[in-house]
């Protein structure tokens, strides 16, 4: 491990470019993700596509005008075509295509309403998946409620709030009353059970299992008024800001207008408990080294496993998997 953790770039893993329902077949559109700019298209049968953005060309942005047709997307300048894999297979006024008349293709992979990323500082391939889940798309579940917020801050203190115990009753006025945190190879998860006060007044005596697949993407399974597979994320935009994205599925009742309306309660609460911890988050001065105390949670063996994204994926494995035995 790195002994500091202002480690320049980005952890290493699956991150979330958008969700499903956020590209529609036959879209175009500019992303920046990691410092980079990038073209995120779906073809028109329905395959996502994320390219480096600018065209080898003469240097057009892919996705600010940029078409798709079929498989491909056409640069919006001189109408040279990009396939899936980055490669120009199409040039409207010449019969050679220059061999280095490509753009670097990312891996994506789409599952449970969300498109991923696989992002790595040494260009491996993924080394583990994010899971399936089994609620999406069943019946008696609804389709993600979902919101998104830009902020300015550090992954890392997102990451950091599922060990921060003692957070949780002054920054979003929630009773905590058992708290546990496993860390078990590229997973982190906090079992806890307490009390929530929603925005809208009552109360909510819940249990919930929540773990990151990797430093990006949790999971929670969420037991409370109703049953709920809630999900936030981040996806960095550059060493400054971050996409931080949530969403909730719950399992529906017999009204479906008034399943609806609980699901678009819970992602206000999500919104509205992430305002609270960003007005923390970007006013922050960011301690390495912390004064801690009894009762402040597992802080720097979080720390400790968030950094091991910043290695190469061998090594990142070999420590991950040890930190499991
Ligand atoms: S800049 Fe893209 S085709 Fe010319
Ligand atoms: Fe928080």
């Amino acid at each position: 491990m790195s002994s500091s953790l202002k480690t320049p770039g980005f952890a290493s893993g699956w991150f979330v470019a958008c969700f499903s329902d956020q590209l529609a077949p036959g879209e175009a559109r500019p992303v920046r993700f990691f410092g980079q700019d990038l073209v995120l298209f779906r073809s028109e049968s329905g395959e996502p596509v994320m390219l480096d953005a600018h065209c080898p060309h003469m240097g057009a942005h892919l996705g600010h005008g940029g078409k798709v047709r079929g498989d491909r997307v056409v640069c919006p300048f001189h109408a040279w075509e990009f396939g899936p894999t980055g490669d120009c297979v199409e040039i409207p006024y010449a019969d050679k295509i220059p061999k280095k008349a490509k753009v670097a293709c990312w891996p994506l992979v789409e599952k449970n309403g969300f498109v991923f990323v696989w992002y790595d500082r040494a260009k491996d391939p993924p080394s583990w998946q994010i899971p399936d889940m089994p609620e999406f798309g069943a019946p008696g579940w609804t389709a993600w409620s979902h919101g998104e917020l830009e902020v300015k801050t550090h992954p890392r203190e997102i990451v950091e709030n599922v060990v921060d115990v003692g957070h949780f009753m002054p920054v979003h006025g929630t009773d905590v009353s058992t708290i546990e945190n496993v860390f078990d190879a590229h997973k982190a998860t906090q079992i806890n059970s307490g009390t929530a006060y929603p925005i809208g007044g009552g109360h909510d005596h819940y249990s919930l299992e929540a773990t990151y697949h990797g430093p990006a993407w949790q999971l929670t399974d969420w037991k409370g008024f109703l049953q709920a597979r809630l999900v936030n994320c981040h996806t960095p935009i550059d060493e400054d800001r971050l996409l931080l994205r949530f969403g909730v599925l719950i399992q529906e009742t017999d009204d479906v207008a008034k399943t609806e309306l609980i699901a678009q309660k819970y992602v206000e609460n999500m919104r509205e408990g992430f305002f609270q911890d960003i007005a923390i988050w970007e006013n922050l001065s960011f301690r390495e080294r912390p004064i801690l105390c009894a009762g402040d949670g597992p802080l720097m063996k979080l720390r400790q496993w968030y950094q091991e994204f910043y290695q190469p994926d061998s090594e990142r494995v070999a420590a991950l998997e040890a930190r499991r035995a």
